[in-house]
């Protein structure tokens, strides 16, 4: 297995130029212009011309949910439908959260999510560890998951009360091993009680459809729960990352915290950057489909949004992807906003809108593109310079794009298993043409011909 890639314009996170790569087996071995297939290989390789294209390293999206029990149902994907998803969309690695909830043993947990992914995954994969409980033993054991498995990073929630979020005690004890093991803890921030009050005030107020969720975890609410795990953090000397940061009041508890020290990694998703909390008005109850957390919100907050993603306050864009039926699932939450399952698909577009609202815009440079959607993640969460790199010795993981194509996103056409698309309609320029995973082609001319069950389950160093 072999591939040179000639004449395209190589993008990493510190800079461009025109180049060949040269992959062997799985692996990029030679970047340089002018290079020509060996006569060692000579009949073997195959040879593609990126004229005219820009040449990325594999994305990186460092938070979806495949497979995740919640709320009363599944969401929707498998690992087959989801990474064939993510791999059109151009994303080659994904962070999937194993959450499987309270009570639940970290062994149990991992085997679990382990077994869905394995045969099925087209990309490769990792694991956020979700913490679902406490105590000597249950950490005990969660640090011989992190050591035997190489999953190096943690995931708690403080919102879903009764549900996933997790007591003081737990937290503090959480934070106190990610330190000692190295290990980074992601975090779900909005305060569980005021989010708990305020819902059982506006339903009693009869405030029932979708477009009261926001109202019920206003923007105040998620930087409380920023400045709660920062303030943990502080104490603990813990390295932290706040997962889908939503807002500026949000964003501005995380660079305080950031002023006094603590070190805070922050994500955005490509839902809060582009779609608006006027989406959860539309008509029908179909505002369900908008319907995530923390909530989407008003248009005021992505322009700080794109700035501070821009300048390097932001370090990653996620989609959170987390795949719920409008019909038979958002469904469940008809006359009780409280009870419509949280999320909202964006695995497949991730890539194509940030690249269209952003590089094609103006907005983003593409090494800045290629920080925010790759190269950070890998850094974060202990896989650079393998993953998000172009470099002789990375992965040959490689996205060919093309800049100026031109397209529709529709359900119609969407590779996601679920039945509607957030971004129905939406124009966009540029596409990711060809796909490489680990130096096989997985996508040719926008048409998935991957494999289910290359993906890899990827161990994982510590992180930066
Ligand atoms: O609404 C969301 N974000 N659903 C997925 C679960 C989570 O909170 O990340
Ligand atoms: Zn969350
Ligand atoms: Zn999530």
């Amino acid at each position: 297995m072999a591939l040179l890639i000639q004449n395209g314009d190589i993008v990493n996170a510190t800079g461009r130029c025109r180049a060949d790569l040269w992959c062997e087996g799985e692996t990029v071995t030679r970047l340089a212009p002018g290079l020509a297939v060996p006569p060692d290989f000579a009949g073997e390789a195959e040879v593609i011309d990126a004229t005219g294209k820009l040449v990325f390293p594999g994305f990186i999206d460092p938070h979806t949910h495949i497979y995740l029990p919640f709320m009363g149902t599944f969401s929707k994907d498998d690992y087959a439908s989801g990474t064939r998803a993510a791999l059109l969309g151009g994303t080659t690695t994904l962070f999937d959260m194993c959450i499987p909830g309270r009570g639940v043993p970290p062994w149990e947990g991992f085997h679990t999510w382990a077994e869905q992914a394995a045969g099925r995954a087209a990309c490769d994969y990792a694991f956020h560890l979700g913490i679902g409980g406490g105590g000597e033993a249950y950490r005990a054991e969660l640090a011989e998951v992190v050591k035997q498995t190489g999953q190096t990073s943690f995931k708690v929630f403080l919102a879903y009360k009764n549900a996933l979020d997790l007591s003081d005690a737990d937290l503090y004890a959480t934070l106190k091993l990610g330190r000692k093991l190295g290990v980074r803890t992601t975090a779900h921030c909005e305060n569980a009680e005021l989010i708990a009050e305020r819902q059982a005030e506006l339903l009693a107020a009869g405030k029932t459809g979708p477009e009261w969720h926001h109202e019920s975890r206003p923007p105040r609410v998620e930087a409380l729960g920023v400045h709660h795990l920062c303030s943990f953090a502080e104490l603990t000397d813990a390295s932290v990352y706040i997962v889908h940061l939503s807002c500026q009041e949000a964003l501005q508890e995380a660079l305080a915290a950031r002023g006094r020290g603590v070190d805070v990694a922050v994500e955005t998703l490509i839902q809060h950057l582009v779609l608006t909390h006027e989406e959860t008005k539309r008509p029908a109850f179909e505002g369900a489909k908008f319907v995530m957390s923390p909530p989407l919100r008003e248009k005021h907050h992505q322009e700080v949004l794109w700035a501070r993603l821009a300048d390097g306050v932001i370090d990653t864009v996620a989609t959170d992807h987390a795949p719920f039926d409008f019909e038979g699932q958002k469904e469940m939450g008809r006359g009780d906003f409280t009870k419509i399952p949280n999320g909202i698909p964006s695995l497949e577009e991730r890539v194509k809108v940030l690249f269209s609202e952003g590089v094609a815009t103006g907005r983003l440079t593409p090494e800045r593109f290629v920080e925010v959607a790759s190269t950070n993640a890998a850094k974060l969460f202990g896989l650079y310079p393998r993953k998000g790199l172009l470099a002789p010795g990375s992965d040959a993981d490689v996205v060919i794009y093309d800049p100026g194509a031109k397209s529709c996103i529709s359900a119609a056409t969407h590779a996601m298993n679920v039945d509607y698309n957030p971004f129905e309609g939406m124009a966009i320029t540029g596409r990711p043409e060809t796909v490489i995973l680990r130096g096989e082609v997985a996508v040719r001319d926008g048409k998935f011909v991957g494999t289910a069950g290359r993906g890899q389950l990827l161990r994982r160093d510590r992180g930066a």
